[in-house]
């Protein structure tokens, strides 16, 4: 078997090949794209300036491995302001490319063969793939739907004597669930009770939109074994920086940045510079960045709901759950295939962030990232699906 054919069978039912198929799908048949979460509209301007300011003042060669000392203090000056957790800057502290080099760095670091890594499922696409790459094994626990509440006793019951680590993800992508203090306070729980050290993916931290965002690390026995990840991709509107981050206690943080060294060694210097200025932004223009998205939010489900579709809460995130079995489909990939040629929209099918989808092959995952005439133009088109009228692609 060769290293590819290897680290596809790991993956199994993880089929994250669909992300580049619809793209592609978009761009020839000229489809408004609400798959792939990236917005289409730049964040704070004064973060971007300073991208460009950083270049200007020669900051464009090899940055400290650790990530810049500057971002790695606002990075802990943001813990400390906004959740009342203090890390050291120097040695708990560690800049990644983005979150997505945090988590495999994580796995890499922390797995050895065989270990097991309990994921909240619908799980994002990399915990498959780097959980594979470790060799480790993924064991889901199923957040069901439409509520996607966290069952705590599934949790339990996954921990194993090979488990190494609980990853969790809050708010959750692809659902936009954001869990509440009594599903983290269990969580907590069963981590101390059994010793595990946690990794939270909390990338979508200021989009928590009707509830506030509650980091795990805050919760008692939590601060010293819980390897936190975020990323300044979501918060300001700059996914192509890819400027992520680790907060955890030394030990931890020493094991990712080892690995970290041979993976990218650093990354983005002039970026960093720029993420300075926005952690540095006063926290009413990070909750305008939120009001925003709030709001396509709920124009993108209001015109769901017009259309006839089966729409699931989402509290968080770039995305939005619909449920295509109200249309009468029973299979959310040969929809999304076929609905850019129906109407011009690319969606996801939730089925590829699942091992096996069962009952959720009929989901599927809409970004709501994008500008407020593009969100309109969507469901215009989406409209004519419970009508019946199917228009040409544009
Ligand atoms: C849950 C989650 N984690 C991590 C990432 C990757 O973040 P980054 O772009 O900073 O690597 C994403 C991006 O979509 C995500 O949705």
């Amino acid at each position: 078997m060769t290293r590819q054919e290897y680290l596809v069978s790991r993956m199994r039912g993880f089929d994250t090949t669909i992300f580049s198929e619809m793209s592609a799908l978009a761009v020839r048949t000229g489809s408004i794209n609400l798959g792939q979460g990236f917005p289409d509209t730049d964040g704070p301007a004064e973060v971007f300036e300073a991208a460009v300011e950083a270049i200007r003042a020669g900051h464009n060669q090899y940055p400290p491995g650790r990530g810049i000392p500057a971002l790695r203090q606002a990075i802990a000056d943001h813990q400390q302001r906004y959740y009342g957790l203090t890390y050291d800057p120097d040695r708990e502290v560690l800049v990644t490319a983005g979150a997505t080099e945090a988590i495999a760095a994580t796995m890499l670091a922390l797995c050895e063969s065989g270990d097991e890594v309990i994921v909240l499922e619908p799980t994002y696409d990399s915990y498959s793939a780097s959980i594979a790459l470790a060799g480790a094994v993924l064991r889901p626990v199923t957040l069901h739907h439409p509520e996607y509440r966290l069952d705590i006793d599934a949790v339990r019951a996954a921990v194993s004597p090979r488990t190494r680590l609980l990853m969790i993800n809050s708010p959750h992508n692809p659902t936009g669930r954001v869990l509440d203090r009594a599903e983290l306070t269990a969580i907590a729980e069963l981590a101390v009770e059994r010793d595990l050290i946690v990794v939270t993916d909390e990338v979508y931290e200021h989009l928590a939109f009707d509830r506030a965002h509650i980091p795990l690390a805050t919760l008692p026995g939590m601060r010293d074994r819980t390897i936190t990840i975020s990323s300044a991709g979501k918060t300001f509107s700059c996914t192509g920086w890819k400027v992520g981050w680790v907060c955890a206690s030394p030990a931890l943080t020493d094991a990712v940045a080892t690995t970290k060294q041979f993976l990218t060694y650093v990354n983005g210097a002039p970026f960093q510079h720029a993420i300075v200025a926005g952690l540095a932004l006063p926290e009413n223009r990070i909750e305008d960045i939120a009001t925003n998205l709030r709001n396509r939010r709920d124009q993108l489900r209001d015109g769901l709901l017009a259309a006839g579709l089966d729409v699931h809460p989402c509290e968080g995130t770039y995305f939005l759950t619909v449920d295509v079995a109200s249309l009468g489909e029973s299979d959310g990939l040969a929809f999304c295939r076929a609905l850019p040629e129906r109407i011009g929209v690319v969606a996801i099918p939730s089925s590829v962030f699942y091992l096996d989808p069962g009952p959720a092959r009929s989901l599927v995952r809409f970004a709501f990232c994008k500008q407020a005439a593009v969100l309109d133009g969507a469901v215009r088109r989406l409209v004519e699906l419970s009508t019946h009228r199917v228009r040409s692609p544009a």
